[in-house]
């Protein structure tokens, strides 16, 4: 064992530690500001589709028209789901199942389906990867339909990712706006450095498993309330408050018995969340059109972010500021998604983030393997089981 002397110093939740050179997006959270391979998040947010941003990221450059139009009708096409992957949604939707664990099993399952199981090329882990990112938004859908008990809506090739996605959800074809407000929820959640679920993801793949495995593995790790689940929490945390009047005194009795407002602070940022800038004035806008509960919800968000974040002053913690999980329950709700599917949205976006990475990863591999800081005894007596005390 290492003297006190020697002690190594441990990295809590490896925080400030670089395991990787990546080209696919940078954070600057000092300064609120995002990029895709160079790219200002809200420059995409604004001019880009869904599919556009995924090519972007698994090629590292914009796309051609001709490049897009054939990216996208690859992502139309693989967009059905196997009858047994079906079945296993029906299920677990009848158990009640939480849609993450739905969405991470049968991505699981999806894996047994794939014609190119077990082959590790570069070329081979692309073509999966544009599968499971074109059927996720059908697992989502389908456990959606089940659990109303209402039909599967098969997907049309005609669509786009995120129209195709409204439609198989609701039955309709979205309007302009809905489906702007979708991309732009999608491209916001597309890829993030290296958060602790693609983290999760990558020391998967660094053991050269495969595709799939480190996508669940990044499932897995977003479902937590301090990652992907917050915007959940802050939607519940929203509706706990009720009304814009109530906030005050929220905030006073949260704060006071240490509570953490939800879809506020991040590791990185220590500023603005841009994603969160943008979806908020986005807000706006579905507020002044929806009316009903997204603008009680837009009120709320508003009021509780001017009383926190004055709170957090008054401590000397600019730092604690709303990011993207905080704005995005508005916009969800207003497409008519439940709390309990926000997580899976996020998912089914960040899955090229991770499956990017994850490639990107491989051209270079090397075992992820840190370091765990015994802090136990040592040489202790072996007692028989008749003799311990
Ligand atoms: N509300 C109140 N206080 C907070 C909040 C918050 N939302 N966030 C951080 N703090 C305080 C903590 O209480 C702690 O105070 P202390 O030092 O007095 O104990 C201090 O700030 C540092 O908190 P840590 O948890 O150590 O900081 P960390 O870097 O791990 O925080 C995290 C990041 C986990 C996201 C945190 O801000 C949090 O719990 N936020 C709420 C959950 C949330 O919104 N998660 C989504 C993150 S974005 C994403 O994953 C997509």
């Amino acid at each position: 064992m290492a003297s006190q002397a020697e002690k190594p110093k441990v990295y809590k939740g490896l925080e400030g530690i670089y395991v990787t050179e990546t080209r696919l997006s940078y954070i600057d959270g000092l300064h609120s500001k995002l990029y895709y391979v160079g790219y200002p998040i809200e420059a995409l947010a604004k001019n880009s589709t869904y599919e556009e941003v995924a090519f972007l990221l698994y090629f590292l450059r914009l796309p051609r028209k001709d490049e897009l139009d054939l990216f996208k009708a690859l992502m139309a096409e693989a967009r059905e789901l196997p009858e047994d992957v079906l079945n296993v949604v029906k299920k677990m939707a009848s158990l009640k199942a939480h849609p993450m664990d739905i969405v991470r099993t049968a991505v699981s399952y999806l894996a047994a389906y794939d014609p190119e199981v077990g082959v590790n090329t570069p070329e081979s882990n692309l073509r999966k990867s544009l599968r499971i990112l074109s059927k996720a938004p059908s697992i989502i859908a389908a456990m959606y339909r089940f659990s109303r008990n209402l039909d599967y809506i098969p997907p049309r090739k005609d669509l786009s990712h995120v129209e195709n996605f409204l439609y198989m959800l609701h039955g309709k074809r979205p309007t302009e706006f809905e489906t702007k407000v979708m991309d732009v929820i999608f491209i916001l959640h597309a890829e993030h450095g290296m958060n602790a679920s693609a983290f999760a993801s990558l020391v998967t793949i660094s053991t050269l498993s495969d595709i799939y495995s480190a996508v669940v593995s990044g499932i897995a790790t977003l479902k937590g309330p301090l990652h992907g689940g917050a915007a959940e929490a802050a939607y519940h945390q929203f509706k706990e408050i009720g009304s814009p009047d109530k906030v005050e005194e929220w905030v006073q009795k949260a704060l006071a018995s240490k509570r953490r407002v939800m879809g506020m602070g991040h590791r990185v940022y220590k500023s603005y969340d841009p994603r969160a800038k943008f979806m908020r004035e986005l807000d706006g806008e579905i507020a002044k059109i929806y009316g009903g509960e997204p603008k009680l919800l837009y009120e709320i968000a508003i009021k509780l972010e001017e009383v926190a974040l004055k709170e957090f002053a008054e401590k000397g913690r600019m730092d604690i500021q709303p990011n993207i999980d905080y704005y995005t329950p508005i916009a969800y709700t207003a497409l008519g998604i439940p709390p309990e599917y926000f997580t899976t949205i996020f998912t089914a976006s960040r899955i090229v983030g991770w499956t990017a990475k994850a490639m990107e990863y491989l051209k270079d591999p090397r075992l992820i393997r840190p370091l765990d800081l015994y802090v136990g005894e040592l040489d202790k007596e072996y007692v028989p089981i008749d003799k311990r005390g």
